[in-house]
């Protein structure tokens, strides 16, 4: 791990970087400055969705910069958030849209739209839980289940409980008092170390949720927008919520969070409740507009499934030939490797061999390849991976 800096000149010191500097990409390769090429397994931490150099990406952003509209802020209407907000709730459920520049914002805004719904009424609290991650606002920060990440900025947004993954009694007396506006869960964890939450879980939520007048969010920043296969990954349970948070992979790398709430939440929001200067500009609606109809597409998500297949099976073969996996779990293009020792030095040993990887979790190796990635290069990527681990 000696490549590792945590300072680059005039740069605050919150990254620990390796030295080498990324002057290139081209789907599931970037190249360094010195020319060094990398296979590139972590897409820009699941945002990069369609590689590098994406010609969808790029061609909706000509177009939209031959407008001359880059920015207009939220004082006029443009046609690309509005149409990506139609778009999104004929996808998803029907409702209305928010559009932010991540995903801290997006969960912000979730939790504001959830205490605008439920505040009158007393719901002002939140049910988290542990091993969550989503975003390192204040709000959000205080429902992410991570001490180190949490304690130097305490006191966070107050109101929010946690309970286990999988403890539906738990849950149920969480809400039993009826002041919690909304529960928020990831339905994979990823930061937590690519988790999926079983699909009975989540409909035992959808239960206590109902039965409690409780909303349901989703926070799907990381494992929606077909990363596990499906377009949203709530998907694979059945299970719809009253609230989507999505970010990464939006709008094909340019910062892009949205909300997506409900008819019943919507409606209660007014002027003046929540806004910002920068979200849902009409450069990266077009650019994102691109990329959902993109992923959207049956053929696409088919595409995926089918290299998450293969996926299974070099993974397999890696479980059975490196002792230092006792695991593997995930969905779709979205695994975690789970080791038997600290996953750092691995992903520092497969930087030098030509593979990027980033970790989650203090023994996960997270994969989360662009979904365009080729099975060839899977296995290339596995290779290294396997050699990583001696
Ligand atoms: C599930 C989830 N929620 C929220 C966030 C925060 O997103 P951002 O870093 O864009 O603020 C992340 C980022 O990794 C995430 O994985």
């Amino acid at each position: 791990m000696s490549d590792i800096t945590t300072t680059s000149g005039a740069l605050v010191g919150v990254y620990a970087q390796p030295d080498f500097v990324l002057a290139r990409g081209e789907g599931c390769r970037v190249w360094d400055e010195d020319g060094r090429e990398y296979l590139d397994f972590t897409a820009g931490i699941a945002v990069n969705a369609l590689g590098h150099a994406s010609t969808v990406v790029a061609e909706a952003l000509e177009a939209q910069l031959s407008t001359g509209l880059v920015h207009t802020s939220n004082l006029f209407r443009t046609r690309p958030g509005e149409e990506l907000a139609e778009l999104l709730v004929s996808l998803a459920f029907p409702g209305g849209v928010f559009f932010c520049n991540s995903g801290g914002e997006a969960n912000e805004a979730a939790f504001k739209f959830a205490r605008r719904w439920g505040g009158a009424a007393g719901k002002r609290n939140f049910l988290a839980f542990h091993g969550s991650f989503h975003g390192r606002l204040f709000g959000a920060l205080a429902a992410t289940d991570r001490p180190a990440y949490r304690d130097p900025f305490e006191p966070l947004m107050p109101g929010v409980r946690f309970c286990d993954v999988g403890d539906g009694e738990g849950v149920r007396a969480a809400l039993s008092d009826g002041t919690v506006a909304a529960v928020i869960i990831e339905p994979v964890q990823g930061e937590g170390g690519v988790v999926p939450v079983r699909a009975p879980f989540l409909r035992e939520l959808r239960r206590a949720c109902d039965d409690s007048d409780t909303l349901l969010i989703f926070d799907e920043i990381q494992c929606g927008l077909g990363r596990t296969g499906e377009l949203f990954a709530w998907q694979h349970a059945g299970v719809v919520p009253d609230i989507l948070t999505l970010a990464k992979p939006l709008a094909g790398g340019l910062p892009m969070g949205a909300v997506v709430a409900c008819e019943r939440v919507a409606r209660t929001l007014c002027p003046g409740d929540h806004g910002t200067t920068f979200g849902g500009g009409p450069l990266v609606a077009a650019v994102a507009l691109a990329v959902v109809r993109h992923i959207a597409e049956p053929a696409f998500l088919s595409r995926v499934r089918t290299t998450s297949r293969h996926l299974d099976e070099v993974l397999e073969r890696l479980a059975s030939t490196r002792s230092a996996v006792t695991s593997v779990r995930g969905l779709g293009l979205m695994r975690g490797v789970v080791l038997d020792r600290p996953a750092g030095p691995v992903v520092a040993r497969a930087r030098e061999l030509g593979l990027l990887l980033v970790s989650a979790g203090a023994d996960v190796v997270r994969l989360v390849p662009p979904l365009t990635i080729e099975p060839a290069e899977l296995d290339v990527g596995l290779e290294i991976l396997a050699d990583a681990l001696g």
